[in-house]
């Protein structure tokens, strides 16, 4: 038995070797990805597994796996996370050779900021900052405002028997309705483009479905990006085109709106319903939400770290040899941040299991940190801060119904697949 086990681990790893040698390690070809590599992304309710919190222990940067020959670390601690994120000259983000393809522009090959190094990622980055400023963005918060109240409208409209599904009535559209006014997207797009993000960051399928589903919301932004070439619209996209149109291909401006739209729907609708079903839990939070702006901004804080719905970051893939705390990776590993496990790192201070949106604030890593941090981490911001006083001051008397969270297993983006909330003494006021 053990004999056949080192035959097949030695015919994976030529197997390895030779596509590497060809010019990549085409991991879409993977059918399903190991339980070794996903057991950290599951989760008991919102909370990482405890075999998390007991490695974080024991060893804040570990070595998770060898998986096809390739040392896979996993970092949990506060500290070493945040030195691994900061550190852009001794790791790579650029997962192209990984996948099967060396940064050709074919269709099907992944770009975007997430996946790139300077000075691409510099140009690309430079690119899509002012459209993410402050000034910018307080600009679309009334529009936001008014995205917000549609959904609760569509809520008390959907509502039967006083029990609505909040993930297709309120925390998807939400989100969904503001990217696609962001990026200047046209009506008949929204639904394929709503599919093709929600598939991207489920990985029970493996390889295939993950990648399978950035090539598709790719090939389906170059569309949009060469019909906004002849005539820009209004959004990012059209912005873009007019003011650097001739430094950025269609290639890579589908790139960067694929970055935008990606990480800004799946995660800000996570947001929105867990941390609606986490407030759910703690009323006296959720009634402070409704008027009292400092609470709010706590909150969403809080929920932020606790939550941390992007559970790890982007794969790191080391240039040399690095020393993290008295660990060194080397050169062909791969290294991961488990946002959720550094969030909730006892030695950042007490208690950080729990919610507690009265506590000291702490610096968190729910956007990350450092060159790659979150563009969208203001707008996000101002969605959820939007969000949860409107949900709480519409419904005061909202609450889970039975049967409740139906969580998403998992995912890079934790979530839930369905949250029905029972809006009753609401309802039962207004009607
Ligand atoms: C609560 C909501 C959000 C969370 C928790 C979140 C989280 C993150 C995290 C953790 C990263 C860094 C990953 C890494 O360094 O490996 C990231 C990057 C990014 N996010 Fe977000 N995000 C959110 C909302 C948004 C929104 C609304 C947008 C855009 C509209 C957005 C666009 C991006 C982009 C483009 C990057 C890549 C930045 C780069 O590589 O330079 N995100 N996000």
């Amino acid at each position: 038995m053990s004999s056949l086990t080192t035959y097949l681990r030695t015919q994976v790893r030529r197997v390895v070797l030779a596509r590497v040698n060809r010019g990549g390690i085409d991991l879409s070809k993977l059918d399903r990805v190991p339980a070794t590599l996903s057991w950290p992304l599951q989760r008991n309710g919102v909370d990482p597994v405890e075999r998390l919190s007991e490695l974080r222990e024991r060893e804040p940067i570990a070595k998770l796996t060898s998986f096809l020959g390739i040392n896979i670390w996993m970092v949990t601690g506060d500290a070493e996370a945040r030195a691994v994120l900061a550190d852009t000259k001794s790791y790579s983000n650029d997962i192209r050779p990984l996948m099967g393809s060396r940064g050709s522009t074919t269709d099907g090959d992944i770009g975007g900021l997430g996946f790139t190094d300077p000075p691409e990622h510099t140009a690309l980055r430079r690119l899509l900052t002012p459209e993410f400023t402050m000034r910018r963005l307080e600009r679309l918060r009334p529009r936001i405002a008014a995205i917000v109240e549609g959904q609760l409208d569509e809520m008390e409209s959907s509502a039967t028997d006083g029990v609505v599904d909040l993930l297709p009535t309120f925390a998807f559209p939400v989100p969904f309705l503001v990217i696609c006014e962001l990026l200047g997207l046209p009506d008949e797009d929204r639904e394929t483009f709503r599919q093709l993000g929600s598939a991207r960051f489920d990985v029970t399928y493996g390889g295939q479905g993950t990648f399978g589903a950035v090539s598709g919301s790719r090939r389906f932004l170059m569309e949009a990006t060469r019909k906004q070439r002849s005539a820009p619209g209004e959004g990012l996209i059209g912005q873009i085109i007019r003011e650097h149109g001739d430094e950025i291909t269609d290639f890579d401006l589908a790139g960067l709106a694929d970055g935008v739209f990606t990480g800004g729907l799946e995660t800000s609708a996570s947001m929105l319903a867990l941390g609606t079903a986490v407030l759910l839990d703690h009323p006296d939070d959720y009634r402070a939400v409704a008027n009292d702006a400092a609470a709010v901004e706590r909150t969403v804080e809080e929920l932020l770290r606790y939550l941390s719905v992007v559970q790890v970051s982007f794969p790191r893939f080391p240039k040399h040899d690095v020393q993290i705390a008295d660990r060194t990776v080397s050169k062909g590993d791969v290294v991961i941040c488990h946002l959720a496990g550094a969030n909730r790192d006892p030695r950042q201070g007490r208690g950080m299991e729990g919610f507690d949106p009265g506590r000291t604030p702490t610096s968190h890593l729910a956007f990350g940190h450092g060159f790659h941090r979150c563009v969208g981490a203001a707008l996000a911001r101002i969605e959820l801060g939007v969000a949860y006083p409107a949900l709480a001051r519409r419904f005061p008397g909202l609450e889970l119904a039975a049967g409740a969270v139906n969580y998403r297993p998992t995912s890079i983006v934790y979530g839930a697949e369905s949250l029905p909330v029972r809006l009753a003494p609401a309802t039962a006021t207004a009607s």
